[in-house]
């Protein structure tokens, strides 16, 4: 399974919803960083209270992957982050993402990769070199904020979407926005923003929305190495990480929604 994550201007959250969904997955899962701006995993995680180490990084991945080495394989260029997340942390800086051109080939072989990826594109829009990587994913998660702008943004941004990428596919796209919000008013923001879709062109390809806590505590911990299946597995950070990965997983066909991920993740 590949699942792109996406944001857009004014809506921080990406690259925090890339690790909090990987690391709350039913399974083994990849958080791999593909920000044309700049990476921050490799600053900012700590696993048993040391840095990842400098390389490899994604950069390190598109460039096997182009020349197709016969013993390439995407798990050499992983780093064991906690007991069921591998990380791939971008390049840190925008300078030596944009010389790539071609992302693609990254793209086939987070594919063909035995393990389930979150694949962090950055700002997600029509100019982005990601938008080829989002195209061959199974879902295009778009991560926004709850206000008015982002709300309006993330309408529109949606409709922008499906255009660009049912043309770079060929089909249908499968869009999912999730809104990094308060537990308490998760609900009902999603609720607003079905209602704020309801008559877009966007509509057809929105196949469910959801949302993550704002957690900073958490994150914090998920960050410096906790590990997810423990205390901090209780932390409304995870716990809706969960719900959402329920909706990715029914969406996906891995696993049944449970009606918990219907209603407070909130599934069309
Ligand atoms: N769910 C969240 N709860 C608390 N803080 C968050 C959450 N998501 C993001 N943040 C904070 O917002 C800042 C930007 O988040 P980040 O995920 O790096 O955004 P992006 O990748 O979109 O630039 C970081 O300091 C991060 O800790
Ligand atoms: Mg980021």
């Amino acid at each position: 399974m590949l699942v792109a994550i996406g944001g857009d201007k004014g809506s921080p959250g990406v690259t925090t919803a890339t690790l909090a969904l990987a690391s709350a997955w039913v399974g083994p899962a990849i958080a791999v960083e593909a920000d044309p701006a700049g990476g921050d995993l490799a600053i900012r995680l700590r696993s048993d209270g040391s840095a990842l180490p400098e390389g490899p990084t994604v950069l390190s991945v598109v460039t096997a992957a182009r020349a197709k080495r016969d013993d390439y394989s995407v798990r050499a260029y992983v780093h064991a982050f906690n007991a069921t997340t591998g990380v791939i942390p971008g390049a840190m800086y925008a300078e030596q993402m944009v010389n790539v051109g071609d992302w693609t080939p990254l793209a086939e072989a987070l594919r063909q990769c035995q393990s389930d990826v979150f694949l962090d594109v950055g700002h997600l829009h029509s100019a982005s070199p990601m938008l080829s990587l989002a195209a061959r994913a199974d879902l295009v998660i778009a991560v926004a904020r709850p206000d008015l702008t982002s709300v309006v943004r993330l309408r529109d941004r949606l409709a922008r979407l499906a255009l660009d990428l049912a043309q770079l596919r060929g089909a249908a796209p499968r869009l999912l926005p999730v809104l990094v919000t308060t537990s308490r008013h998760g609900s009902a923001d999603v609720a607003d923003l079905r209602r704020i879709i309801e008559d877009t062109p966007a509509k057809p390809f929105v196949v469910g929305c959801g949302f993550l806590a704002h957690d900073a505590s958490a994150v914090r911990r998920l960050q410096s190495g906790d590990e997810p299946a423990g205390r901090l597995s209780r932390t409304d950070l995870m716990r809706t990480a969960r719900q959402v990965n329920e909706i990715i997983g029914s969406l996906v066909g891995l696993a049944p929604a449970t009606d918990s991920a219907l209603t407070a993740g909130g599934q069309q």
